[in-house]
């Protein structure tokens, strides 16, 4: 399916890792997109911007902490001045942090909220001023089946993530008369470098058998941001070889 992302600017928040955002960045640009690889590490960010041009396409490398708002409107002011518009914003970085909520610091649990739910919602609110102006957008934001599964030690997490499916599908309705979709895609283990060795132990509670790899989830990251899904807003969908 051609996704038709030529014209399209994108920006992709966790572009770095070798994982889903590094997977969705390169998707994105052999759609034809130019991309905005935004990463906390300079060195990730460089690496994969410089890689997008080899492809190609168009790319520039930003250094937001997503949990800190003025980052992410520099982020976008950056994507502006560059290339006059935002089209496609996909939301990667999340922070799991040390485990029990009873037993780890409260530094620990506002960690978690802030990369992982404040930094969803602060490069939101950074792309949406130019995606109203422009009476177009397609917010993709990454969740994670935790949300779903609710797994014991992972609570400030999979709130987290559980309070992006809710604020994806408000805001959808507050902002689709703008034509602005927002969507979430959602995983379960994925086959990324920090999963490396699960996959033996883990993957016969799969039903297809095995992880999805980074590039399938990109897949559906890269088709929720295209106009292709015009017509899907709100929703949430998980790539997880069917485990719930
Ligand atoms: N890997 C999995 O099995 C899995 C499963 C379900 C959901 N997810 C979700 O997918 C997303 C990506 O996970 P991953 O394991 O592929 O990558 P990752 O968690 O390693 O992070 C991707 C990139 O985000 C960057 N980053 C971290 N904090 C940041 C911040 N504050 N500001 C800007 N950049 C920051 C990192 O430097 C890294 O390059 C996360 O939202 C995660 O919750 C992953």
């Amino acid at each position: 399916m051609d996704l038709s992302l030529k014209g399209k600017v994108a920006i992709v928040t966790g572009a770095g890792g070798g994982g889903i955002g590094t997977a969705a960045a390169y998707q994105l640009a052999g759609e034809g997109a130019t991309v905005v690889a935004n990463d906390i590490d300079r060195g990730w960010a460089d690496k994969v911007a410089k890689q997008v041009v080899s492809m190609g396409s168009k790319s520039i490398a930003t250094y937001a902490d997503v949990a800190i708002f003025k980052d992410c409107t520099a982020m976008v002011d950056k994507a502006l001045s560059e290339f006059k518009r935002v089209d496609i914003l996909v939301t990667i970085p999340a922070y799991m942090g040390s485990g029990s909520f009873a037993d780890s610091s409260m530094d620990n649990a506002h960690r978690v909220v802030d990369v992982t739910f404040w930094g969803t919602l602060n490069a939101i609110k950074a792309a949406l001023k130019p995606m109203l102006a422009q009476r177009s957008g397609s917010v993709v934001c990454m969740g994670s089946d935790s949300a779903r599964m609710m797994p014991r030690g992972e609570s400030m997490y999979a709130a987290s993530k559980s309070a992006i499916m809710t604020f994806a599908t408000c805001l959808a309705k507050e902002v689709g008369s703008s034509r602005v979709r927002i969507n979430v895609v959602n995983a379960a283990l994925v086959s990324t470098p920090d999963q490396e060795g699960l996959e033996g132990h883990y993957a016969r509670h799969y039903p297809l058998g095995r992880f999805p790899t980074s590039n399938e989830v990109a897949d559906t990251i890269a088709f929720l941001a295209s106009d292709r899904a015009a017509m899907i807003t709100g929703q949430s969908i998980s790539v997880n070889s069917g485990l719930l």
